[in-house]
């Protein structure tokens, strides 16, 4: 996954670049924090100086505290390793053998084996494992017969997978060079100059536009102009960031993960909002006639999960949720209209789902948080959250805001009222979220320590206990499964003993059969708890239809607490990205 960065600065900005580069690798965490480094050019000493570190930004900024360097172009990058264990030799930025070149990139270049070896014959030395160092190399390589740009063309050419790039070269220290296939990539533009990124929220402090690169597209940015060309060469289409810094900054909380849970209820609002201010939702709603699935992965899975079960409960018609990974399996499915649920809208399965469905000549409805993302622009409509920039890795507000859209077109298509039918919906989550807040943290002080727990539910609640299972165990390690209350007795409850425990979700639709489940786990000494009216972890009491609404908050709260008290950093979960643009 990774993340990468890259500023040309203006001449009275450039003793910042350090500093600058840091700020936009913090907020490009998210992507993965297994290493982290930045590469500039050195404008006093004519130079390029790379520093690299194992671990979070924090350990590479520790040892730039006292560096000065006065740079008009640099590199950055955190990463998620793929080819190549964690360590300082593999961080990014990687160099050639002359130490002219710092490059930086997010993806897989699979070809890299047999450009590594051919390049070794020609007397290139090879210093990390990562398929990244070849490109370096690559590009010393055509340099020498070739001005920096035409290499860099050359270099691309060469390259086979999928990449977001970014280069500098002493040779033009101008200059910053960078390439896009199916990887993010965005331009930004501001006062101090121009500035690349994987995502454009690392950009909102710096930048007063931006623009997306398109698939195929690579160029060169400077400190006051860019050149972009592909296919075609052309101007970007720049427009203003519609979320703000403050957004991306974690104010009163502690953590962005407990932020982003209470707010929840505004991001419901604003998506409700968005979808009453035009009529792409009854567009949407149209296109599903005939074939409709959906795809989508992790928590967006979950949402995609409980509108095939309220779709079904209002139409009688059953859309089937593919997870995206298992995709490709059933291709002969991805046909007719494909609805593909993404926050990021850049998760390689779920756009490599969508680019099968559009071969078989599907069109495509995108659920989608970030604008400008692959998945906003391939969509043929793109139904937008607007939840604002989520930076726990943790999906919590965008998955009640990606339920939102969701009933909305379950509700378009049946023709009931929108604003009547969703417009209680968040205040049903402050209502949750206060009446529970602390009695989840109770409960996490209680069972921090335990290493497994079930998670049961049925109807619609078997889908929140998936989501609830899924934040336990993402964010505080503890193996936590989820099963139908009924399906419990077939093989989990062989778990069951003095102290194992048992969450339940509720719903009222066969509150008995949640109840018989108590009682097996409970007769074998089990502890069981319940997120319900009236219970263990109280919440209001809500119809059916409106239990996601209500169960899953205090169910992300609960994962918070466990993850603190057990000394964990709930934004920033081990082997874990927020967006996963590999395979
Ligand atoms: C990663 C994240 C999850 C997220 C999933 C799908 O695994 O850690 O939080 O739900 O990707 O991401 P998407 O952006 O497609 O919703």
């Amino acid at each position: 996954m990774c993340g990468i960065a890259a500023a040309a600065l203006r001449s009275k900005f450039r003793m910042e670049m350090i500093p600058l580069l840091l700020e936009f690798l913090k907020a490009l965490e998210y992507r993965g924090y297994d290493s982290a480094g930045i590469g500039v050019y050195d404008e006093v000493n004519r130079r390029i100086i790379i520093w690299k570190k194992k671990g979070k930004v924090e350990s590479l900024a520790k040892i730039l505290r006292n560096v000065r360097v006065r740079a008009p172009i640099g590199i950055a990058h955190t990463r998620w390793a793929t080819h190549g264990i964690p360590s300082d030799i593999n961080a990014h930025p990687h160099t050639d053998c002359k130490n002219e070149v710092a490059v930086v990139h997010n993806g897989i270049i699979s070809n890299f084996r047999e450009l590594k070896e051919k390049l070794e014959e020609s007397g290139h030395k090879f210093v990390s494992d990562t398929d990244t160092e070849v490109i370096a190399h690559l590009f010393e390589e055509y340099l020498k017969s070739m001005p920096p740009f035409e290499a860099f063309e050359k270099t691309i050419r060469s390259l086979k997978g999928y990449y977001a790039i970014v280069m500098i070269t002493s040779k033009d220290p101008t200059k910053i060079f960078f390439a896009r296939k199916e990887s993010p990539l965005v331009i930004g533009r501001g006062s101090k100059g121009y500035f690349l990124s994987s995502d454009m929220v690392s950009l909102l402090g710096s930048a007063e536009e931006v623009a997306v690169i398109e698939d195929g597209e690579y160029g060169w940015i400077t400190e006051d102009d860019y050149f972009v060309t592909g296919k075609n060469r052309r101007e970007l289409s720049f427009f203003k960031p519609s979320w703000t810094p403050q957004q991306a900054m974690k104010g009163q909380y502690e953590h962005f993960m407990l932020k982003e849970i209470y707010e929840g209820p505004t991001a419901i609002k604003e998506t409700l909002v968005g979808i009453l201010s035009d009529d792409n939702i009854f567009k949407a709603a149209e296109m599903m006639d005939e074939h409709v699935v959906a795809v989508a992965a992790g928590t967006s899975y979950h949402a995609s999960l409980i509108f095939s079960y309220l779709y079904m409960k209002h139409t009688g018609k059953y859309i089937i949720t593919l997870d995206a990974s298992e995709a490709p399996h059933y291709k002969n499915l991805l046909r007719g209209t494909v609805i593909a649920v993404s926050q990021s809208g850049e998760t390689y399965d779920t756009l490599k789902a969508v680019r099968l469905a559009k071969k078989n000549g599907a069109k495509i409805i995108g659920v989608v948080n970030v604008l400008g993302s692959t998945l906003d622009r391939e969509s043929d409509i793109s139904l937008r959250l607007r939840a604002g920039p989520e930076i726990g890795v943790a999906a919590t507000k965008t998955f009640l805001a990606q339920l939102t859209i969701l009933y909305a077109l379950t509700y378009a298509k049946v023709g009931m009222d929108l604003e009547e039918t969703l417009r209680p919906l968040p205040e049903v989550v402050k209502e949750s979220l206060e009446m529970s807040a602390g009695y989840a943290k109770a409960l996490a002080n209680k069972l921090y320590q335990k290493r497994d727990m079930y998670v049961l539910g049925t109807g619609i609640s078997n889908f929140v206990a998936m989501e609830i299972a899924l934040k336990i165990k993402e964010i505080s390690y503890i193996h936590a499964e989820a099963y139908p209350a009924g399906e419990a007795k077939h093989g989990p409850i062989s778990l069951a003993e003095k102290g194992f425990p048992v969450l339940i979700a509720w719903t009222p639709e066969d509150e008995d059969k949640l109840e018989v489940a108590d009682e097996e786990f409970s007769s074998r000494g089990s502890e069981v708890y319940w997120i319900a009216p009236e219970k263990d972890i109280p919440i209001p009491k809500v119809s059916w239809e409106i239990v996601p609404f209500a169960v899953t908050p205090p169910g992300q709260l609960l994962s918070y607490y466990l993850a603190i008290k057990r000394g964990l950093d709930p934004d920033k979960p081990r082997n874990l990205a927020k967006s996963v643009t590999v395979h």
